[in-house]
């Protein structure tokens, strides 16, 4: 759905589905200059980094790895509990491999923070962050992030994979919520 059908519900539209293509084209790239020559595997966090991960895995043109991690940091508000527990672990064993974690946003980096130690105590070859957002303002704990797509105002935002209660991950734009939605 695209934000004309969530009219009310959106501040703004932060970004258009084409800003985002473009964004995520360019991250992809970025990427594969820098694994030229070497394997490759991306991991996503779901739920959120579904789209983000689609998107640049076909925007590569060369063959990468695609495994997930499910970890819970959120009760279900808008809030960090900083409390992350992981609900589905990789299937891959990443040993020697080397890594990009593909995350859609990291606003206080609790989650990223404790996930990059975890992978990192698995021997692998490399660890690197790639996020499509970043929110400056909220962070908590230091995350050593290679690849960013942009950095945001600390506002709750939602679409491209990003929900409020498990809705909007289906909103082709990014934009940000309006208060009147979980006041
Ligand atoms: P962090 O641990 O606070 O960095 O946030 C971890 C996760 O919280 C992100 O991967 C998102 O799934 C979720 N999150 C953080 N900020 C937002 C937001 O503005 N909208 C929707 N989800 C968010
Ligand atoms: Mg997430």
């Amino acid at each position: 759905m695209d934000a004309a059908h969530v009219d009310d519900d959106l501040v703004n539209v932060l970004f258009t589905e084409q800003q985002i293509h473009e964004k995520v084209g360019e991250l992809a790239a970025a990427i594969e200059r820098d694994y030229e020559g070497r394997e490759l595997l991306i991991v996503g966090i779901l739920r959120g980094a579904v789209m983000v991960m689609a998107d640049m895995a076909r925007a590569f043109t060369r063959h990468v790895e695609m495994d997930w991690m499910a970890v819970s940091s959120y009760g279900s508000g808008t809030k960090s509990s900083g409390v992350v527990r992981i609900l589905k672990d990789l299937d891959t064993d990443i040993s020697g491999r080397d890594v990009v974690i593909v995350d859609e946003i990291i606003d206080t980096g609790l989650t990223l923070s404790w996930l990059t130690a975890n992978l990192a105590s698995r021997n692998p070859a490399s660890v690197e962050i790639c996020t499509l957002l970043r929110k400056p303002e909220a962070l908590q704990m230091p995350v050593d992030v290679k690849y960013v797509g942009w950095d945001i105002p600390n506002e709750f935002v939602v679409g491209y994979g990003l929900d409020y209660r498990e809705r909007y991950r289906n909103l082709r734009d990014i934009g940000t919520l309006a208060p009147h939605v979980y006041s």
